[in-house]
């Protein structure tokens, strides 16, 4: 199962940049861009790798990506998580970048998108991974900053696939951000957001009914809602579910416990993915395995859940062709 593993082609639709920051990268951008980190050794910084909840780990995360200044900065995290990526076997990947972490503290919307797209194009030509796009904004701040900061990515507009909804999840409900999601759906961009991780099942009504996504990321609390569930079920929208995550944040005690197989049985039309690999211990490849271990899934499950998720990616026609 290793190997089979290992060779299918995986396709990862939730997957943040920042979250592939792994401590040894810190460190060399940290030197780079003359930061002092509160972390002695790559060591300790692993060490302080300690959270059990939503708010608990993006205090980290928000902290981490401090070393983040230039586009070459940018360029390199993202080019280290693709090549990382293509050696577990990924051929696609849709990744969310937060560009108001990184204007809140003085790095231009240029450096950010410079840094990526210049990735993102080395990857497409030098390894078989092609890669979209999500600017995603946090819904712990206003929903007129987000809305400014999508008019102020107009240079970038062409290269984006689409805008996404992150960071603390409870008290910030999806309906906020309405203006903003119609304004991407004028656009011509896709529109998913982060609903039902640690936030209710109405979040997931509400990221469907007010913000038009075709995705919902995680979405795991749907089972709570009967009702729900069939309306996912039958309009079979995509839930791009991460299984280690949810048991570093604490959605779910053990993995032993996650209601992915529930969800299969359900119909529902669930993918599996990363959400940040540095931070929740692995990458596709252990995020895979470990539902492998806890499920014991056979490889046609695996099958349908990597065409799940070929058929969502942010990719061309022919792209999506070569991959089915
Ligand atoms: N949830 C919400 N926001 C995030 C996450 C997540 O898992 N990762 C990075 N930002
Ligand atoms: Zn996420």
């Amino acid at each position: 199962m290793q190997d089979f593993l290992q060779q299918l082609p995986k396709v990862e639709l939730h997957l943040h940049i920042e979250g592939t920051l792994e401590p040894e990268l810190m460190f060399k951008l940290a030197s780079r861009n003359g930061i002092t980190l509160p972390y002695a050794t790559v060591d300790e910084v692993r060490d302080a790798y300690r959270f059990d909840d939503l708010p608990g780990f993006l205090a980290l995360y928000f902290q981490g990506m401090d070393v983040l200044r230039t586009s070459q900065d940018f360029h390199d995290l993202a080019m280290t998580y693709f090549m990382r990526a293509h050696e577990e076997g990924v051929v696609h990947l849709d990744m969310h970048f937060d560009p108001q972490a990184h204007l809140q503290r003085g790095v231009t919307l240029e450096a950010v998108m410079q840094g990526l797209l210049s990735a993102r194009q080395e990857a497409e030509q030098s390894l078989d991974l092609t890669v979209g796009v999500i600017m995603a904004f946090l819904r712990d701040r206003p929903a007129d900053e987000a809305l400014a900061v999508l008019e102020q990515a107009s240079p970038f507009w062409s290269q984006l696939d689409a805008v996404g909804l992150d960071s603390a999840e409870n008290g910030n409900p999806p309906g906020e951000f309405a203006s903003v999601f119609s304004r991407a759906a004028e656009l011509g961009l896709a529109r998913v957001a982060h609903a039902g991780e640690e936030g209710p099942a109405d979040y997931i009504i509400e990221a469907l009914d007010m913000l038009g996504v075709e995705r919902v990321d995680h979405g795991v609390r749907c089972l709570e809602d009967e009702t729900l569930v069939k309306r996912l079920s039958d309009e079979q929208t995509v839930l791009t579910v991460c299984p280690l995550s949810n048991v570093s944040l604490g959605v779910v005690k053990e993995l032993g416990d996650h209601p992915l197989p529930a969800m299969l049985d359900a119909g529902l039309n669930v993918t599996i993915s990363s959400d940040d690999p540095a931070y929740f211990g692995g990458g596709m490849l252990a995020n895979h395995q470990a539902c492998f271990e806890a499920f014991g899934w056979d490889e046609a499950t695996f099958y349908q859940l990597t065409r799940n998720a070929i058929e969502a990616g942010f990719m061309s026609r022919d792209r999506r062709a070569d991959l089915l």
